[in-house]
């Protein structure tokens, strides 16, 4: 595997986002189920979580679970599901102590509604004392397509001049921005693919719309924190123009 160079002056992206894939290809070259993927890729994110306070990235974002990903059989769902809640359980207590506000986006009228409670109380329990700031927002992306929040945004904005259409016209994309679910949120400077595969699959649509894109063969499970340093050793030898002449 090459070797990060320590020494290295990155320039390290602000947010960084995560399509975490590859979990059942994982398990079928052990000979295993999908589901022994899913687990071991948690190991994964605790490593990325880690790696990312350690070189200073203040928004790391993973793609957990697609509106898609509900065709699956019932059962890897439900197991997925299952790894959301135990991981909550198993990991609240540690990114608190490393000062990491935890949130959850995406479309949860399809979550279990005890799951939605977890999820709540676990962002809840995260979120720092007035003026202090986390050193990490690590964001999971669960039931979420970039169409979807694309139309939640559209239809709230819809709903909000209703008794006023003729002021859509002046409407910025700052402000339908800031009617999605990542509002606040910084765009993506970074996103990583795991697994070879080089496709978006609906993820964030709108807010990847100037990201750097990096696809790595690395399966989920296999990615760690020297993946993750060389992700970011990749990203600072981008010129980003915008568009621009430089
Ligand atoms: C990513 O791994 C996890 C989710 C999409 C939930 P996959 O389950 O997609 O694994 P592959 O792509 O089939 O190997
Ligand atoms: C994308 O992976 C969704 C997540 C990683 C959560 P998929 O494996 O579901 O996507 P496709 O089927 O390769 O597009
Ligand atoms: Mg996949």
């Amino acid at each position: 595997m090459e070797e990060f160079k320590e020494n290295t002056q990155l320039k390290v992206p602000v947010h960084v986002s995560i399509i975490m894939d590859g979990n059942g290809r994982w398990a079928k070259l052990r000979g295993k189920e999908r589901v022994f993927g899913h687990s071991n890729g948690v190991e994964s994110v605790r490593a990325c979580v880690e790696a990312a306070v350690e070189n200073g990235v203040r928004y790391l974002s993973l793609f957990a679970f697609s509106e898609e990903n509900w065709g699956r059989p019932a059962e890897e769902v439900n197991t997925l599901m299952g790894l959301m809640f135990k991981a909550i359980a198993n990991e609240i207590e540690a990114l608190k102590k490393q000062r990491v506000r935890f949130r959850v986006l995406g479309d949860f009228s399809r979550l279990d509604p005890s799951l939605v409670e977890a999820i709540r109380a676990a962002e809840a329990s995260t979120v720092p004392s007035s003026g202090e700031e986390p050193v990490l927002d690590l964001i999971v992306f669960l039931s979420y397509s970039g169409k979807w929040d694309i139309l939640q945004a559209a239809k709230r904005l819809a709903a909000d001049f209703m008794s006023d259409p003729s002021g859509l016209e002046k409407v910025t994309t700052a402000e339908f921005a800031s009617r999605l679910v990542t509002a606040g949120i910084p765009d993506p400077d970074l996103i990583i693919r795991t697994s070879g595969e080089s496709r978006i699959s609906n993820y964030l649509l709108w807010q990847a719309a100037y990201s750097e894109f990096l696809f790595v063969d690395t399966l989920w499970p296999d990615f760690r924190k020297n993946d993750f340093r060389l992700a970011l050793e990749e990203y600072s030898k981008r010129d980003r123009r915008y568009g621009k002449v430089k």
